[in-house]
């Protein structure tokens, strides 16, 4: 039986792929396919169900443009209402018939006879597609770190983005591994039914507050009945989010000014003078994610928790061993601790048009122009990949910047029949541009964090502002070599 044949094949299901395909559609290309690997759409947000799982930039903002979220409840929104926000939106593009579901693509191989992507894809069928974009996120390959003795650990234990909903914790030890963006939502909330809680804190962090804002059914009225005043609150929310970009730098006014505030919340939050010292962070404001909460501080002082600095000796059969020699038992642990960042491709093996592999091309670290095309890996557009990530504003803004290049580049694609390969100089010359920029970023100073790699790149983060993204990311056909499809027949790319 000959493979299927399709225009575009989407890997992924988040607000990557999702978003993509939408625009595909939008702009007149319907020969698309997206793959997920889920039984379900959502990307994170069908992942992370930990209690008090919500995004952390203003609702206003995490959403598309072209289909704002008009009656969202609240600033800071939960987990459930992104999900229905993702599938509402793919129910207006009508995407549902175009998603396979429990379909992990493990290989793409780019066919110099054919001039197509072929694709292997787990318990299906495999396809062939003219262009192949991988939507795969940087946050979905949940890592618990390979600690001594785990395995001796008698209880139940699990990561935030995998949480066991079975699980009861009231008059139960627990401990939490991990104190950062996702501990610090689902703590304040196991620290309510839990006997006890112990937090494991390896690094402090810079946490801002978070000021919530519900809105009442009059604002959510109005939102509905004239966008313009949601786009009015969104703009200015953009805006004010841009301007804080300065604060990710070193020596700025605006860093000073974020440290103030951050540490003014802490001062305001916890009176116990050794409990503010664990909690004062010893590296640059910036350098990781800034976080925003207002009620994991006043968790920290509740009666059944306690904050413990000590590292982490090896796991036993009842809990963990410190490195004081202290055991703290435990009958849940829950692992924090983060996500495999850096490995954009995962398992997946890509293998390009000189019959390179794309995770050999990336060993030192991952690099992409404009985080979204590779050389000698042609008519493949990344989405979300390497550098775009961000600390001050919203990821989805990234994402749409991102569809609108890869929908300008299809359409010429697709139009005139040809592969287009991102030029080598043009790829050299960005990736020493934006890592020049990241000196003075406080992403690339002193701490952990999954925005650089073991030699210290900064692999995950964009340097600068999303409106200079904006500026740099229109599709150029200077930037590609072009190569007519036709002139191509039988000849390797
Ligand atoms: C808990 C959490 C909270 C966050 N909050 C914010 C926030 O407040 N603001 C913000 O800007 N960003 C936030 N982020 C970052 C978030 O990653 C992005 O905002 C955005 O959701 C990424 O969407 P995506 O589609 O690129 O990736 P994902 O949502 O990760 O989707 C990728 C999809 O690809 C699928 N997939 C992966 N590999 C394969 C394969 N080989 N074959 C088939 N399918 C595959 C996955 O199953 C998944 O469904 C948060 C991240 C997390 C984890
Ligand atoms: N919207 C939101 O509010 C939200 C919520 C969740 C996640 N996110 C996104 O997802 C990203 C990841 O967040 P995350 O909190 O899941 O992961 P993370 O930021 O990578 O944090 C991992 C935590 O685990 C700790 N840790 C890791 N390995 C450890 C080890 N071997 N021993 C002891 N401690 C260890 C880290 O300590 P160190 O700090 O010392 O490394 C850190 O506290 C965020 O930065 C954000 O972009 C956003």
């Amino acid at each position: 039986m000959k493979n299927q044949i399709i225009d575009v094949a989407i890997l992924g299901s988040g607000y990557g792929g999702l978003g993509m395909a939408a625009q595909l559609k939008q702009n007149g290309i319907t020969n698309f396919q997206v793959f997920e690997k889920a039984p379900t759409l959502g990307g994170v947000w069908r992942d992370n169900t930990y209690p008090g799982a919500a995004c952390d930039t203003e609702s206003h903002i995490y959403c598309f443009s072209y289909f704002p979220n008009l009656r969202v409840s609240k600033m800071y929104v939960e987990q459930g209402e992104l999900l229905d926000y993702l599938q509402r939106f793919a129910q207006h593009y009508e995407l549902e018939s175009q998603i396979q579901y429990n379909s992990e693509i493990t290989k793409a191989t780019w066919n110099a006879d054919e001039q197509l992507w072929d694709l292997e894809v787990k318990n299906a069928a495999p396809v062939k597609a003219k262009v192949f974009i991988p939507a795969w996120g940087q946050l979905n390959k949940p890592v618990i770190p390979d600690f001594k003795g785990l395995e001796k650990f008698k209880g139940k234990f699990f990561h935030s983005a995998e949480w066991d909903s079975s699980t009861d914790f009231v008059a139960k030890k627990v401990i939490s591994i991990g104190n950062a963006a996702s501990a610090v939502q689902y703590i304040p909330e196991v620290a309510k039914e839990a006997d006890h809680l112990t937090v494991f804190q390896r690094s402090a962090n810079w946490i801002m507050p978070r000021n919530q804002q519900i809105f009442t059914e009059a604002e959510l009225d109005e939102f509905e009945q004239n966008p313009d005043k949601f786009f009015e609150s969104r703009n200015y929310i953009h805006n004010f989010r841009e301007n804080g970009f300065d604060r990710t730098q070193v020596g700025t006014a605006a860093q000073q000014e974020g440290v103030r505030v951050a540490l003014e919340h802490l001062h305001n939050s916890i009176q116990d003078e050794e409990l503010r010292k664990k909690l004062t962070p010893n590296y640059e404001f910036g350098c990781k994610r800034i976080l925003r909460s207002d009620d994991y501080f006043p968790t920290l002082t509740r009666h059944n928790v306690t904050l413990v600095t000590d590292g982490i000796a090896e796991f036993t059969e009842n809990g963990v061993m410190t490195t004081a020699g202290e055991l703290i038992e435990a009958d849940i642990i829950v692992f924090g601790t983060g996500f495999a960042s850096q490995n954009f491709n995962g398992e997946l093996d890509i293998i390009g048009n000189q019959g390179d592999r794309l995770s050999e091309v990336w060993a030192d670290g991952a690099e992409a122009y404009l985080g979204l095309t590779v050389p000698s890996f042609n008519n493949m557009f990344l989405v979300y990949g390497p550098n775009t990530s961000l600390n001050h504003n919203s990821i989805v803004t990234m994402l749409e910047i991102q569809h609108q290049y890869i929908v300008d580049a299809v359409k010429y694609i697709l139009s005139e029949d040809v592969l287009v390969d991102v030029k080598q100089p043009v790829f050299s010359a960005y990736n020493q541009d934006i890592q020049a920029k990241m000196i003075d970023s406080a992403f690339s100073s002193d701490c952990s964090s999954w925005y650089k790699n073991a030699a210290g790149k900064v692999i995950n983060n964009w340097p600068l502002n999303v409106e200079t993204y904006r500026n740099y990311t229109q599709f150029k056909l200077a930037d590609y070599i072009v190569v007519s499809l036709e002139a191509k027949q039988g000849e390797p790319a």
